[in-house]
């Protein structure tokens, strides 16, 4: 029996952004972004500070439009007018700052602002059933107790309570930005852990990271930002840190594009293959 090529067989990326742009004013925030981000895989997206990482998941999340480009999601182009509608095709993001309550017990946070409800009571019961399943699924096992508030947390157990959050929704697409950025070192690991698990369960994940640790340590494909472009994306087992960096750093890589082991535009498909 023959088997197809592996390009004929793969479903259109989850993510697909093409020639990304948007000004603040005068601000070129974005000056022609792509990016892929596909099913089962971490994309991390990485680049300086100012080079446009939080803006471009912004518009992805429907904080702010894009003022040209394309987004496609699924294969289908697609308008995001609102973080509603981000939400409603299955499109989560994880902010910096998080977002939870700390007055608030961990079930509570994980469906803030979206409660299950019983006639005019809320669903207490539904809720922690939820709660406690998808943390379960994630192999989420350091909370004591999912009715503790998140005052008590840890700073690794907060970004597992967010992330948890993300996933409760039939999401499809998990954007992290920096989940790493404030953790010590185990902590760092367990949350990665739980990155490579998202990914695991079929979720496309992008990752926003300044931490080449974390990115080759997770990540399948990385995705360069650089003054508020795309420099490229590649599959992290065809690069280097060392690429990576001087991608970050300048913009391109020293090796001419499409040469072995080195920067591909960011077509990066599955198989690892550019497309004509
Ligand atoms: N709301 C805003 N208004 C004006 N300028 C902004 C705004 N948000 C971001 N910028 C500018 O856009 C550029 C990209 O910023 P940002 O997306 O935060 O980068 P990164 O997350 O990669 O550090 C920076 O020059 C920043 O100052
Ligand atoms: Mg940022």
């Amino acid at each position: 029996m023959t088997t197809p090529a592996q390009s004929d067989l793969a479903p259109p990326p989850t993510l697909e952004v093409r020639g990304g742009r948007k000004n603040f004013g005068a601000v070129h925030a974005l000056r022609g972004v792509d990016i892929v981000a596909r099913a089962g895989e971490v994309t991390a997206l990485v680049g300086d500070n100012g080079a446009g990482k939080s803006t471009l998941i912004k518009c992805i999340a429907g904080i702010f439009p894009f003022d040209a480009g394309e987004v496609r999601y699924e294969g289908e182009t697609v308008h995001i007018s609102d973080p509603g509608a981000a939400n409603d095709i299955g499109i989560e993001v994880v902010y910096q700052d998080l977002a939870l309550c700390d007055n608030l017990d961990i079930v509570h946070n994980m469906f803030l602002g979206r409660e299950l409800r019983k006639g005019f009571r809320l669903d207490e019961a539904a809720m922690e059933t939820r709660a406690a399943e998808v943390l379960a699924s994630l192999s989420v096992r350091t909370v004591r107790s999912i009715r503790q508030h998140v005052a008590s947390l840890s700073g690794g157990q907060r970004q597992t309570v967010a992330i948890a959050r993300a996933v409760l929704w039939n999401s499809k697409l998990v954007i992290l930005d920096e989940p790493t950025a404030a953790l010590g070192v185990a902590q760092t690991e367990q949350v990665l852990q739980l990155v490579r698990r998202l990914a695991d369960a079929g979720l496309a994940v992008v990752l926003v990271s300044h931490n080449m640790n974390d990115v080759f340590e997770v990540a399948d494909s990385i995705s360069v930002l650089y003054l508020g472009q795309t420099a490229a994306q590649v599959r992290t087992a065809d690069t280097s840190r060392a690429e990576v960096i001087e991608l970050i750093t300048s913009g391109s890589a020293v090796a001419p594009v499409g040469a072995p082991g080195t920067a591909q535009p960011a077509t990066d498909n599955a198989n690892g293959s550019t497309t004509a």
